[in-house]
């Protein structure tokens, strides 16, 4: 078991608890919390949930992070009677806890509120850093604020029940955090590929806590995304880019993604040819293809579209060794030239 403690410049504080079983949760969390989960959470693990005053369910999957699913939220807690002492805890994945976290951060200007994340993404990445919010207009996470859970608990034995494209989706996130930040992370998940697709209880406990070690490393010092959390986003310009336009899954498109920005890094900050391969190979080790074949043309135009454009250029996350990592601001064109290029 290891405790991350995340001390934001602001002022809040946020523990993560890596390690423990779901039965923690009543140690952690204040006596009858309203839950909030997903169906196919609460049909796996509702029978362990700590004792509630109200478990409320949502659907599954990015269709059901709206306004209108935190607004169906809303109603329901203010049958309790609009109680400024209620806590609220999020049990399930990313999906879960940007919207458990937006509807607490948001309902009576905030409530108190804790997650316990139930994937591998939620546990390396979406649960930590408090972002938190929903899709507006067909963009993703338009809607949201920046607001810490007082608490989060990553049981590791739950990601037994995962399925493996959804435990892929971690690895993405797991090694763009050895890529952007901790060369010695990047060894070990290299070194450890196979147990770690396993689920090899001592290997995932150190990837998780050493994913939450990095990203709230990096939140702690930019909470905000004014600078250093902007590196959070390696491989995610090209990534959302294919997400939409291939629709594959995100960390498939998250490691293409990734390749492409080593690629584009070796380039213009001079990151090593063995770098740009070890990250491919790692990327195959973790069960993820490093190219997305794509209408090209789409995925321009997706780039253009991207949401972090400033004006006719993006700050986009370059890599100048494994685990050091900067940000440069980039015209579309040359990124635009750069992609049809690798890819004609
Ligand atoms: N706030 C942030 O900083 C941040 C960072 C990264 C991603 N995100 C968000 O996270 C979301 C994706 O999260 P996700 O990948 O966890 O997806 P998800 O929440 O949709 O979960 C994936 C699927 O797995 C199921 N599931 C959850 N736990 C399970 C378990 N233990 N066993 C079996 N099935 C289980 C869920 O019901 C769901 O069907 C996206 O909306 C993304 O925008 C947020
Ligand atoms: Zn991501």
């Amino acid at each position: 078991m290891s405790c991350i403690v995340l001390n934001t410049k602001g002022g809040s504080k946020s523990t993560i608890v890596v390690g423990e079983s779901l039965e923690s949760l009543g140690r952690l969390c204040p006596s009858n919390p309203v839950i909030i989960t997903d169906s196919k959470v609460f049909e796996l693990y509702g029978s362990r949930f700590p004792a509630s005053l109200m478990v409320l369910k949502i659907g599954q999957g990015e269709a059901v992070k709206t306004l209108e699913t935190v607004q169906g939220l809303y109603g329901r807690l203010l049958e309790l009677g609009g109680d400024r002492s209620i806590f609220v805890l999020g049990i399930g994945g990313g999906i879960v806890c940007d919207v458990a976290g937006f509807v607490a951060s948001t309902f009576l200007r905030g409530l108190k509120f804790g997650f316990a994340a139930t994937t591998l993404l939620a546990q390396t990445d979406a649960s930590v850093g408090g972002k938190n919010g929903v899709n507006f207009a067909g963009y993703k996470n338009m809607v949201g604020t920046f607001n810490q859970p007082e608490f989060v608990l990553c049981d590791t034995g739950l990601l037994a029940t995962l399925p493996k494209s959804e435990l892929a989706n971690g690895f993405a996130e797991i090694t763009k955090h050895g890529c952007i930040a901790d060369e010695a992370y990047f060894d070990f998940l290299e070194q450890n590929a196979s147990k770690a697709k396993d689920l090899d209880q001592e290997v995932i406990n150190a990837l998780v806590e050493g994913s939450v070690k990095i990203k709230a490393g990096v939140v702690s010092r930019d909470e905000l995304e004014k600078g250093e959390r902007t590196k959070l986003n390696f491989g995610h310009t090209f990534g959302h880019a294919l997400e939409k336009v291939a629709g594959v899954s995100h960390g498939q498109a998250v490691a293409a993604g990734m390749v492409l920005a080593a690629k584009l890094s070796a380039a213009r900050t001079g990151l090593a040819g063995k770098d740009v391969a070890r990250i491919e190979n790692l990327v195959c080790a973790m069960g993820l293809a490093p190219v997305i074949n794509a209408d090209r043309g789409r995925v321009v135009d997706a780039l253009v579209k991207d949401k972090k454009r400033f004006g006719q250029s993006l700050r986009f996350v370059l890599l100048k060794k494994i685990g050091r990592s900067t940000v440069e601001e980039i015209p579309l064109d040359e990124l635009a030239d750069f992609y049809l290029s690798v890819t004609g």
